[in-house]
């Protein structure tokens, strides 16, 4: 329906413009001039053997440009708006649990004053990684998955059967916030996801998806939530202002989890704070 009624998700406006820096950088590669180390160079490569693996067997390309062109926007869309989401419900909590935010602060600073920040320093901060999985499991950027049926299924226990080709909804946002599994749920405890308390089947954290087709970013985004955290601890202090809101009322047609009217907070400078 939404193809032809002309109905889409994204601004108009800024897919053609991306879509016209992408033709024109794809040209420049193409005609040999310049060569990167990039996510679009690997796709340009891949297209090129593509071909002239097509024109060997005569068969259709299979990665054609517009497939080029949409797997470099879904990068873009998938790696940012889900990355900054995520820092912004991680700041509104600092915000609005002071507690919380002086412990993440002393550990951060314990851990990791006066050594060269690297992947091994980032992996030892265990809080940290425990509270931005459970700001994860409170706010998932993306609060549901599709997935096509590909077996016939009958839900167990009732007569509801699910057919091949069925396209299932999963609630992330609901599975995360059922009692059974997460008890407490409303309540923001980053040891939840911390030594033998995170040992739990993998299904019942999604917000990174499951199986073969999950997140494919998902170590390089807690790699640069966390060292944005670091940063971002080190240097400032965040409080409540007048315009923030807890509880967060949600936007309801948005694509990603989104705070209706935007996540406010009162940001003061550490060193000028001293
Ligand atoms: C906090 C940040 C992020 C969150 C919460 C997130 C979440 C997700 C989720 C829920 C899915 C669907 C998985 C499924 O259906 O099982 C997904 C897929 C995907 N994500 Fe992320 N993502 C994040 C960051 C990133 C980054 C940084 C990149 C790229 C650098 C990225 C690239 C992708 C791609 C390409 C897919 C599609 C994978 C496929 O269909 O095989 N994501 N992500």
């Amino acid at each position: 329906m939404f193809k032809y009624l002309n109905i889409s998700f994204m601004n108009a406006e800024s897919t053609n413009e991306l879509v016209r820096i992408l033709k024109a950088a794809k040209k420049e590669r193409r005609s040999g001039d310049k060569r990167r180390n990039d996510f679009l160079q690997l796709l340009i490569d891949a297209a090129q053997n593509d071909n002239d693996y097509s024109e060997s067997i005569q068969s259709q390309t299979l990665l054609d440009d517009d497939t080029i062109d949409a797997q470099s926007l879904l990068f873009l869309i998938a790696g940012y708006e889900t990355s900054s989401t995520l820092l912004s419900f991680a700041i509104h909590i600092l915000a609005t649990k002071p507690e919380i935010q002086e412990k993440l602060r002393t550990h951060v600073q314990e851990l990791t004053d006066g050594k060269e920040m690297s992947y091994e320093l980032l992996s030892q901060l265990t809080y940290l990684e425990g509270f931005l999985l459970e700001v994860l499991r409170l706010y998932p950027p993306v609060a549901r998955v599709d997935r096509v049926c590909t077996k016939t299924y009958i839900l167990p226990g009732t007569s509801v059967q699910i057919d091949i080709g069925d396209v299932v909804a999963i609630p992330i946002y609901g599975i995360q916030k059922d009692p059974d599994i997460y008890p407490q749920p409303e309540e923001f405890i980053p040891e939840r996801f911390i030594g033998e308390k995170k040992n739990r089947p993998s299904h019942l954290f999604l917000a990174f998806g499951a199986g073969p087709r999950n997140c494919i970013g998902l170590r390089f985004a807690m790699y640069s939530a966390k060292l944005s955290m670091v940063t971002l601890l080190k240097n400032f202090k965040f409080s409540v202002c007048p315009k923030t809101e807890d509880p967060i009322q949600f936007e309801k047609r948005g694509f990603l989890l989104k705070a209706e009217k935007g996540l406010w907070v009162r940001i003061d400078s550490l060193t000028s704070i001293v």
